[in-house]
Formats: C-alpha cells, structure tokens, sequence
C-alpha cells in the first residue's frame, strides 16, 4: 500500500536551509513538506555554527523565528587575531558599521523547529529510503518509507536542503553539473562546556602547535575548537587533554584566566571547500550544504544557506503569485556569485591561519606577515571585516 500526498514543494533535509525555506514560504502562503530521515532529537543533538551575519538575522526576521534569538543572541562588534604573543582587534563596527551576532545553530533550528509546528505546517521525522524523481518533468515525486509504509509526495517543486550527504545532489545525472573541491589535511576537535568563555569576543589563534578558536554560546557557554589530524578520534582527546593543548596555543596569560570544566559535547569535523554548478535541475533546487561547503574558519556555512533560501523563497513565491518563472531561471547564476565569495573568504582565512605541513618555515612567515598586514594596514582590515560581516545580498 502507498500513501499518497502533494504539495506545492517537497523540502528535503530538516536543518537550517530546510527550516527556514519553509518558514517562508509558510508566511508567503505557499504549502511545502519538509522531510528528513532523522530525528528531531538527533537534529538538536548538532553542535556547528556559532556566528550569524545580518542577512541570515532578516531571514529569521522574516521567517517569525527571531523571538529568542534577539533576547539571548550576542552582539559582536568585533574578533581578536592572535598570533606571536600578541592579541589584536579587528574592530567590526569601526571598519564596516556593521556585526554579528553569536546565536547557536542548535537554537536556531529549535526556534524554526518551534515556529514550523506551531504553524501546523507539515515535517516528516525518521523518512526511511527517501528518493527523489522525475524533477528533468512538470512534476516531481519524492518516495519514502514511514512507520512501514511507502508514501509518495507530488510537487510542483523539490528543494534539496539535504547536506552535504544527502540523496538530492547525488540524484542529479553525472553529465549535468561539475564539481570544485579542496580537502584541507586537518580537521577541527570542537568541545562545548558550560564554562564563562575566554574573552568577550572570539579569538581566532595563529600558533606553531596549530590553530585554535575561542568561541561561545552564551555568558556561560564556550565553544572552542583545535586543529588536529584527518585521523584523530575524539576518544583519544579525554578532556584534560583539550584544555592543556588549548591552554599551550594561547598566551600564557590568557591561559591562565581560562575557566575549565567537562564537556557536554565534543566532535571532530574534517575541512573541505566544495561548490557544484549549476545549483539548479529542472525543478530541483539545491541550497546550503546540498549545494556548497566551506571550512569552517570563516563562520561563513550557515550564513551561505540562508542566503541561498532567500533567494530561492523569492523565486517561488514570485512564481506561485504571477506565473512568473524569471527568478527561479537566475537563482543558480545568483547564488553561486555569493557562493564563490564566501569559498575565497574561508578559504583564505583557512590558509591564514592554519598550520600546514607542506608550507615549513617559509609558510609560517608568510602567514606573520600577512597577519601583521591585517594589523597595520586599514585597507587589509577593512577586507577582512566586511566579508566576515557578510557581502550584500543582490536585490
Ligand atoms: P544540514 O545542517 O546538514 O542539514 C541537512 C539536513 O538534511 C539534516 O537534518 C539531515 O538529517 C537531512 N538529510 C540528509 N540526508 C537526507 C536524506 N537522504 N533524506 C532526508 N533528509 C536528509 N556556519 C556558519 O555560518 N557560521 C559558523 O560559525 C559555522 N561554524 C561551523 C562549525 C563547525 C564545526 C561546522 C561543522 C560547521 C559550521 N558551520 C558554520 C556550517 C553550518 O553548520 C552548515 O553550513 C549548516 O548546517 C548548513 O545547513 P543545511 O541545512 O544546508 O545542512
Ligand atoms: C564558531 C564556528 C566557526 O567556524 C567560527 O568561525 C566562529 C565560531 C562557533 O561554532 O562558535
């Protein structure tokens, strides 16, 4: 037996991208399923972005999942650069007049989990085998197991929010698209505790020994990450481990301030940059990690998936409310304009900061030098600041 059901787009993948296309669509009046083949739990059960530019907090604006986020989010005017001993403060507000604010991703997809229901709009958790069809045609069919039964779900539409190991970018023919990909030779070990963080603002740590990133959740939340192998395991880092290697690749003063305690989650995530073009197959869209990754150090992930949703939101509501298919024919060409921005970005401040194997000495010294560019030079500042604040979107 098959259930049968339509809608107007089938969403597939329950993160970030997925939660907020459908929010908006929702408030535009268009109907969409979000389907994922997790939990609910096992999506809140993420740690990943800390760090929202402005254009991904009008996205929750308009999306009516911003409540929370402007009671607890922190305002950062600015970052601490730190390397040889020294501390150094790229100013935000002074340089662009502009900032981010540090809200979790775990909370952000909570808030949009919260909005989603309340609505009554329809979330499919636990979709066993999901697979999309006949997205090349007029009318797409995405199946999937539930509770034992197959169901079939009609669409105009098929949004791919599904990640970067989702089933939506593998579906596509091989002949249809091209890949760009870089894998860095390290990964990040991120350990969250409830400890005050280090500082007020983040600090992102050029050191001999490795990067390292002091950053937070809240007052009394930190987020801190490492640079370690490709092959580490998180079991070989017990706690006590972190804190002492963290503590060596921060300044001794620093390190002696630094407030420990057990961790309440620890992982390690590898480092890739990654885009496939065109984003778009007939009616299947692709957006955030679907379509692009980047390493992390530019905070910039979360940020490109909802840029990616608001301009796709646009291009269907402007379809559902006038036939007008012309923004949904631009939004690959427009996206990946932003895409390539932000891959420079981390990318750059990836190569800025890391220690890489290859690179020796002379490495070492190029990156001293181009931090102490950064520090002295306004214009070296300025590029800086305003890509880690976030490039306008295109109207
Ligand atoms: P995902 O969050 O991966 O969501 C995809 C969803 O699809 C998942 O729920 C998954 O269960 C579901 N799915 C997968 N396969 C299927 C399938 N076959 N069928 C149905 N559903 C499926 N970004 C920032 O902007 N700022 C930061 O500070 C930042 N820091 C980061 C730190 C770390 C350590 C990491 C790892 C990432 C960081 N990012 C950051 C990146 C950010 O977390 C991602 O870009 C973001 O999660 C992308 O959201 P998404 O919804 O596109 O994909
Ligand atoms: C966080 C992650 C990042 O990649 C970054 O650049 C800044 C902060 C975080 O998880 O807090």
């Amino acid at each position: 037996m098959t259930d049968r059901l339509t809608t107007a787009v089938a969403i597939i993948g329950s993160g970030p991208s997925g939660l907020m296309l459908g929010q908006l669509l929702h408030r535009a009046g268009v109907d969409a399923v979000v389907i994922d083949n997790k939990s609910r739990e096992h999506i809140l059960g993420r740690i990943r972005a800390g760090v929202l530019e402005t254009v991904t907090v009008d996205v929750l604006d308009d999306a009516g999942a911003s409540e929370r986020l402007h009671e607890q989010g922190l305002v950062h005017r600015g970052i601490n650069l730190a390397f040889d001993g020294g501390l150094h403060r790229i100013d935000f507000e002074a340089l662009t007049g502009r900032h981010v604010v540090v809200y979790g991703q775990t909370e952000l997809t909570r808030d949009l989990m919260e909005v989603r229901s309340a609505s009554g709009a329809a979330s499919v958790y636990d979709a066993q085998d999901v697979r999309i069809e006949g997205f090349e045609s007029a009318h797409p069919v995405v199946r999937y197991r539930k509770d034992g039964t197959e169901q079939e779900l009609r669409s105009d539409f098929i949004a791919g929010c599904d990640g970067f190991h989702g089933v939506c970018r593998q579906s596509l023919p091989s002949q249809s698209y091209k890949t760009y990909e870089r894998i860095y030779p390290f990964g990040w070990l991120g350990l969250l505790s409830d400890t005050p963080p280090a500082a007020d603002e983040l600090i992102y740590v050029n050191h001999e020994r490795g990067f390292a990133l002091c950053s937070m959740r809240s007052h009394a939340r930190s987020r801190y990450y490492l640079q370690c192998t490709q092959h580490e395991r998180v079991e070989e880092w017990p706690d006590d481990r972190f804190w002492a290697e963290l503590k060596r690749r921060l300044d001794p003063q620093l390190g002696e301030r630094l407030m420990t305690g057990p961790s309440i989650e620890k992982s390690i995530a590898p480092l890739r940059s990654f885009v496939v073009e065109p984003m778009q197959f007939g009616r299947l869209f692709l957006a955030g990690d679907a379509a692009h990754i980047v390493p992390p150090t530019g905070a910039k992930g979360l940020n490109l998936a909802a840029s990616d949703v608001r301009y796709l939101s646009r291009a269907l509501t402007q379809f559902y409310r006038n036939g007008d298919s012309h923004e949904l024919d631009r939004y690959s060409e427009r996206c990946l304009r932003r895409v390539w921005l932000a891959e420079r970005f981390s990318w750059w401040m990836t190569s800025l900061l890391h220690r890489f194997a290859d690179a020796g000495d002379f490495g070492a010294r190029i990156q001293r030098a181009e931090l102490e560019y950064l520090v002295r030079s306004r214009a070296a500042a300025v590029a800086l600041a305003e890509s880690y604040v976030g490039l306008p979107l295109e109207d």
